[in-house]
């Protein structure tokens, strides 16, 4: 088959280990007999001072016009030490968030069974921990009115949800939750928030479409707590915007470096993955960052976007080859031989090749 993949690598190290995903899926193709089409497009701080906007029309059209979008990183100091910058490179992220509808975000947290010991987590503690979270993307606070009363000394964000938009997260929740171990749990904040009261009687009154998924209804602050406990006692927990934002960064801690972890955002059509992590951007140019994170990224992309599910079973296994190898970058290196980043890339087309 053939596939159209807009590839926004952006800024900081986004181009490094964008670089490497997009070996690892041409060598895919290769081997599976696919042609994959790459459309790169300007976002972030790139796009910002090429055209002034970090989601520029131009890149919405590449995008909204692909089978896939493969996505880098965006953000860079100089935007974040100005709290007076206009335009902001997350300003970007959050437009084509929402200009593309990619309302669900789906962020896996598991473990590599030859990393577990560099987890800061104790073993007995996450051994098996293999959950899913499911954070609403495109509502909530993070879109919701806001602005200065009081000549600039009182600020306010407001969190709307409707019970439509909740409900459509919910079914991407109910679902994923049916192709695996068929528990869902709803963290929310409902003996506080009138927001969470509504996701709770909205998935309350769903619950009878999906009699064979288990539900459960936790508290955030509880899940914050539990998350670190018993990981392996989640499996798909759907949460709003700004509680999925805290508890995934928090999660990716489990699985031991957050170069590892995949993500996608979906929605009605295209879809778009990316790694976990932000630019690191003081890694910029030196060929260390670890491109796992966009490698499984670029997995997740073949199994959801293009239902090849053997392409990314294979992704998934040399990856897993490479780290049991010790083919890795300095953050998963301790004291061992670090490769560089497009050291492991190569590693794993070596592997693709063999296989
Ligand atoms: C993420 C990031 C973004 C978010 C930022 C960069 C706006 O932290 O994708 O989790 O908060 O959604
Ligand atoms: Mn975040």
């Amino acid at each position: 088959m053939n596939y159209t993949i807009a590839l926004l690598a952006g800024d900081g190290i986004g181009p490094e280990v964008t670089a490497e995903a997009v070996k690892v899926s041409n060598a895919i193709a290769k081997k599976f007999g696919h042609e994959l089409n790459w459309k790169p497009a300007l976002t972030g701080a790139a796009a910002i001072d090429a055209v002034g906007d970090p989601y520029p029309p131009e890149t919405h059209e590449v995008c909204a016009s692909s089978d896939a979008v493969l996505f880098g990183a965006i953000g860079l100091p100089r935007f974040d030490n100005d709290p007076s910058a206009k335009v902001r490179p997350e300003q970007g992220l959050l437009r084509m968030r929402k200009q593309l509808g990619l309302f669900a975000n789906v962020r896996p947290t598991f473990v590599f069974p030859s990393l577990i010991d560099k987890s800061p987590l104790k073993r007995d503690r996450i051994e098996g921990t293999d959950l899913v979270f499911v954070r609403e993307l495109t509502g909530g606070i993070y879109f919701g009115e806001r602005g200065r009363q009081n000549e600039g000394e009182t600020a306010y964000d407001t969190c709307t949800y409707t019970r439509e938009e909740i409900k459509r997260l919910a079914r991407k929740g109910f679902e994923l939750a049916r192709s695996r171990r068929k528990s869902l749990c709803l963290v929310d904040k409902a003996n506080v928030l009138e927001t969470s009261r509504l996701w709770r009687e909205t998935l309350q009154g769903m619950e009878a479409e999906y009699p064979d998924v288990k539900v459960t209804y936790e508290l955030v602050d509880a899940v914050a707590m539990r998350l670190i406990q018993w990981p392996s006692a989640y499996d798909v927990l759907i949460t709003e915007n700004l509680f999925g934002d805290i508890l995934t960064d928090e999660a990716s801690v489990i699985s031991g470096s957050m170069g590892l972890m995949p993500s996608a955002s979906i929605g009605s059509e295209v879809a778009l993955y990316e790694p976990i992590h932000g630019s690191f951007p003081q890694a910029t140019g030196k060929n260390i960052a670890n491109p796992l994170a966009t490698v499984l990224s670029a997995a997740m992309m073949f199994e959801m976007s293009f239902s090849l599910k053997e392409e990314a079973e294979l992704i998934r296994s040399v990856v897993n080859q490479s780290l049991a190898d010790g083919v890795v970058t300095e953050d998963l290196a301790d004291g061992a031989k670090a490769y560089k980043t497009s050291e492991v890339g190569d590693y794993l087309v070596s592997l693709i090749e063999k296989a």
